[in-house]
């Protein structure tokens, strides 16, 4: 096993690798099908040994799962599913032991329909103080038969659910997670002591679930496309309620991401102001299909909209809401975008995978800091689950015409040759494994020099022994047409071949890493990337 390192600055997050862990297919250590904390303290050393510094769970809370867990009935209880708030503790020390901070995950927008507070609204009824927490309102329409608004919903289907009673409840997502009302102070007050109540049990960071969704335009008014400000996306109250937020980080050294998809550069670089989010994710980069201009563009752009707040940016190339990368890669259109997501994409796996590898030296040689999502060190692709084992509601709420987000969801295969490759001993996993998910499964790529784990473990352990890599500046060398070629301090070079040809490499000293074989010539491949050593050491 690797040593455990010392983080290079106290900033650890300004150029941290976090991985991602989505609880219920990670690893199920009690046979039960789904996995849970037991199965993620037993291969803790494994997440230290790829070389991660910080470790996010999707919720781990009491949940009815009805959307994968951000639909949360008690954020001071574990789901029973998973473990216990013991064998939590027990976690985040045993990973603190193995030098892996912890990230927790809270999602403010809204709670589960079974959270006491919104079956309290329910009982009391219409005008009663419990119903002011949330959005209830009487319906339009003669006898109130219409929802109260127009609203779009960021899952297909209506945003208002009726009650017995005649009145209405807003919901972005699903009628499972009713939204909260954040003008109500109570609302406020409940997420400040979650916030202490994680950050006391020793976690290093939370992340933001739709952070830029809980404020709502106070009049509710309709949606009218194309006119600003949107009545709920980025309402300017939003950076009142993170400024106490990060008030209360900074007690315990604490740090956030959020969750903002925003495609208004400005707009989004306010949530990182100094007293605001340490990071957001950054979805444009993402979004961003494999073509070496538009990569180019996305990367300057996201860069010049962080320097003036200071924050670091992050790479995501993938996470338990997307289309895996290797699957997005081995498609024509390989940008990420939800609307286009259907059945039976063509999809050229090889070239995916190739595709995916480069792209894992471009990410990790960028300034700032990146997330990995289960699975994608092992280069997983996107499984098709069967019909009627789907269990996304994105998937039902859109009418059956989505696949929804299972397939990037899948368990995951430890050892080829056990039952479930390794996720668990007992009964079948919650989302079923394509049957070749064998040749992906963790034992069999440790012992492969040439597979996508032994490129991530590499590519880590180089990442965190070269101080040029991480937070700090970059600069483009000139390169073939199609070819990005960066250089960071310290004089490590990294350059990803995006065209159809292969490329001559930059003078160098030394070749630390490539993500696949080099031409015979020493041409770097099309889809390829290496790491050099500039021959100056500048
Ligand atoms: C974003 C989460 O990543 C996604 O999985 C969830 O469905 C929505 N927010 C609603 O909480």
């Amino acid at each position: 096993m690797a040593a455990p390192h010392a983080p290079r600055t106290d900033d650890w997050w300004r150029d941290a690798v976090i991985y991602q862990v989505y609880p219920r297919s990670f690893a199920d250590g009690d046979g039960d099908g789904t996995g849970d904390l037991a199965g993620v303290r037993a291969r803790l050393p494994y997440l230290a040994e790829l070389g991660v510094d910080a470790v996010w769970f999707t919720p781990w809370y009491a949940s009815p799962l009805v959307d994968g867990g951000y639909d949360v009935a008690d954020y001071r209880t574990i789901d029973p599913a998973f473990g216990t708030l013991a064998e939590a503790e027990k976690l985040i020390a045993e990973a603190a032991a193995l030098d892996l901070r912890v990230i927790v995950d809270i999602v403010p927008n809204h709670v589960s329909d079974q959270h006491t507070w919104f079956q309290a609204a329910l009982a009391a009824g219409p005008g009663s103080a419990e119903r002011e927490r949330f959005h209830f309102r009487p319906g339009r329409g003669e006898n109130g038969e219409l929802p109260p608004n127009n609203w779009p919903s960021q899952f297909s289907g209506p945003t208002w659910t009726r009650v017995p009673d005649g009145e209405w409840y807003l919901h972005l997502f699903t009628p499972e997670q009713p939204d909260l009302n954040w003008a109500h102070p109570e609302v406020r007050q409940e997420h400040e002591d979650v916030l202490r109540f994680w950050f006391e049990r020793g976690v290093a960071g939370v992340r933001i679930d739709s952070a830029a969704l809980l404020a709502k335009d106070p009049a509710l008014a309709d949606f009218e496309e194309g006119v600003d400000p949107h009545p709920y996306i980025d309402q300017d109250e939003l950076h009142d309620i993170y400024r106490s937020w990060r008030a209360i980080a900074d007690e315990y050294g604490g740090v956030f991401v959020g969750e903002v998809w925003l495609p208004d550069a400005e707009r989004f670089a306010r949530y990182l102001r100094p007293d605001e989010l340490h990071t957001a994710f950054n979805f444009t980069f993402l979004s961003c299909p494999w073509e070496p201009g538009r990569l180019r563009r996305t990367i300057d752009d996201t860069l010049a909209e962080h320097a003036p707040v200071g924050a670091p940016a992050t790479w995501v190339l993938c996470n338990h809401d997307v289309t895996r990368t290797v699957t997005r890669y081995g498609r024509d259109d390989t940008g990420f975008d939800f609307a286009a997501k259907r059945f039976g994409t063509p999809t050229d796996l090889a070239l995916g995978s190739r595709r995916a590898r480069a792209a894992a030296l471009l990410t990790l040689a960028l300034p700032g800091s990146v997330y990995l999502y289960q699975g994608e060190e092992l280069g997983l692709p996107e499984a098709e689950i069967p019909l009627d084992r789907i269990q996304d509601p994105m998937h039902f709420r859109s009418g059956g015409t989505d696949p929804g987000r299972d397939g990037c969801r899948v368990p995951l295969p430890w050892e080829a040759d056990a039952p479930y490759c390794g996720f668990g001993a007992g009964a079948v996993p919650w989302l079923p494994q394509p049957e070749d998910w064998a040749q992906y499964a963790v034992d069999r790529q440790s012992a492969d020099a040439a597979s996508m784990l032994a490129l991530y473990r590499q590519a880590l352990r180089l990442r965190r022994a070269e101080p040029g890599f991480g937070d700090g500046p970059m600069r483009w060398l000139p390169a073939e047409e199609g070819v990005l070629a960066f250089a960071r301090p310290g004089g490590v070079i990294c350059v990803v071949n995006l065209s159809a040809a292969p490329a001559g490499l930059p003078p160098h000293r030394e070749l630390l890493l490539a993500s696949g074989p080099l031409g015979a010539d020493g041409t770097l491949p099309p889809d390829t990337a290496v790491w050099l050593r500039a021959a100056d050491g500048a």
